[in-house]
């Protein structure tokens, strides 16, 4: 116990000092009208998409569109952490753009109703995310002087690196590549793979020490022992510094609190000090003081309970986590309970195809072995021009971020290789 409050302490101080690196991104803001249903005649409702825009490499001659498929957050975030598309736009005289994905930031359809009820958030698909995507896309190569021939290339990290891709398959006339990076894409037609995620979280863990695994493998029976008595939820209180108080009706709370915090830091194990995800280090405050999770975390846990179906699991041996089965059944007794929907969980495979797209081209998708999500990727090259690179000493879309002397080789090579993709794919668009 006393290893475990140890090494909890040292991860929680460096969880805290972590710190801002500004790199004085410069973009302007930009608002494009956006039907709230592309895909029915009857809803006329139009709603305000943001999306950000640096022009400043942008050649009329000779220029490309570098397009970001936002996440599930505000989009400044996402421009803010992918210093790559910017380090690498003036080689490729590319216009930046940063599009924000509906329902999250500033582009809410309904504006603060948007989470109302089920016809207000009804229109929070992929598909219409996409469409929204592919008509800025559209609007785009028809104002930007020299547009129309200007080769388009999709780039997005985790949930945005499938959207990436995604763009790609469904809308090749407007998207000329994609680097679909830290993906998970399999996630979700494989649910064996669920056990994938906190294996990896372990193995970085055990890199780190193997008694910290082992410790925080026992410290679960050892937390809900102790939180099963009123005295010992209050000592728990006081150990984690929650603003609410710890009942032992909450101590899976208190658990589930934990391993998020586990993953996290798994996934943005980087070589350098970030803030990246930067409501992490918040998190315990947001989750304790508000009583609940954030309205995005809502945003997106009601996309897992439609189309985005992640199965969760793990075993308590190959891992450090409690022994939990994936039970789709109960998990969909809870969407219906929290938002009346019910989960497909092979929405997206038909929608996307999984890894039978080899009828699509001009992909790539980049996985860090230290990056819990690698277990749901694509880590083998499934045709000559859909491009796995598994990076072998990053965590979660490194290769996305700006470059930093403390790299390692790996993601340098990968940065490389994905340059050279880009040239060749925009080359056979000028001269196709
Ligand atoms: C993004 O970077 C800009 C300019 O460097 C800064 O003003 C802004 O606060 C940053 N936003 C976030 C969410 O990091
Ligand atoms: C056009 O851009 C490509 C890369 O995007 C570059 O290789 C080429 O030299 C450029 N040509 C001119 C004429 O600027
Ligand atoms: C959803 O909420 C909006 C705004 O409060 C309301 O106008 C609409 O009638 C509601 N729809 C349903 C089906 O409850
Ligand atoms: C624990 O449960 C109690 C009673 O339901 C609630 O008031 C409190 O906010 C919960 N605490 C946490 C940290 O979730
Ligand atoms: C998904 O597909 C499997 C296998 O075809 C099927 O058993 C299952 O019922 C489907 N799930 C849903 C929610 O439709």
């Amino acid at each position: 116990m006393r290893d475990f409050q140890f090494s909890c302490h040292i991860i929680f101080l460096f969880f805290l000092s972590l710190i801002y690196i500004s790199k004085g991104f410069e973009y302007e803001e930009f608002y494009i009208n956006q039907k709230v249903d592309h895909f029915g005649y009857s809803n006329q409702d139009v709603f305000k998409q943001r999306y950000l825009s640096n022009l400043k490499f942008y050649n009329e001659k000779n220029g490309t569109i570098f397009f970001y498929t936002g996440n599930e957050g505000a989009i400044e975030m996402f421009a803010n952490n992918t210093g790559f598309m910017w380090e690498i736009a003036a080689e490729f005289n590319a216009a930046l753009i940063f599009a924000e994905h509906r329902y999250y930031g500033k582009s809410l359809p309904y504006g603060e109703l948007s989470f109302e009820n089920n016809t207000y958030r009804g229109y929070l698909t992929t598909e219409q995310a996409l469409a929204d995507f592919a008509s800025l896309i559209y609007h785009l190569k028809n104002v930007l002087p020299g547009g129309l021939k200007a080769p388009v290339i999709a780039f997005g990290g985790s949930y945005g690196g499938m959207l990436a891709a995604w763009i790609r398959i469904k809308y090749p006339h407007l998207v000329n590549g994609a680097l679909s990076s830290s993906a998970p894409i399999l996630l979700f037609s494989n649910s064996a793979s669920c056990k994938n995620f906190p294996a990896i979280i372990t193995a970085d863990f055990k890199n780190a020490g193997i008694s910290c695994a082992n410790n925080i493998r026992k410290s679960w029976s050892i937390i809900r022992k102790i939180g099963k008595s009123e005295s010992g939820s209050m000592f728990l209180t006081k150990t984690f510094k929650t603003c609410q108080s710890i009942h032992p009706v909450n101590v899976s709370s208190l658990i589930e609190w934990l391993e998020s915090t586990w993953a996290y830091l798994a996934m943005t194990d980087y070589p350098y000090p970030t803030n990246f995800l930067n409501p992490l280090p918040a998190n315990p405050i947001d989750v304790t003081c508000n009583g609940g999770a954030s309205l995005g975390d809502e945003v997106w846990e009601y996309q897992e309970c439609t189309e985005m179906v992640s199965p969760e699991c793990s075993t308590g041996t190959t891992d450090m986590f409690e022994p939990k089965s994936w039970d789709f059944n109960e998990f969909s007794l809870e969407c219906w309970k929290k938002f009346n929907v019910k989960p497909n969980e092979n929405a997206s495979y038909i929608m996307y195809g999984g890894k039978d797209i080899t009828a699509s081209s001009n992909i790539i998708f980049t996985n860090g072995r230290l990056d819990p999500w690698y277990g749901g990727g694509i880590l083998q090259s499934l045709s000559d021009t859909l491009i796995a690179i598994v990076i072998e000493d990053a965590a979660h879309h490194l290769d996305l971020r700006s470059s930093n002397a403390a790299d390692p080789d790996s993601v340098k090579k990968a940065r490389y290789t994905i340059k050279e993709w880009i040239y060749k794919w925009i080359f056979e668009y000028k001269t196709h």
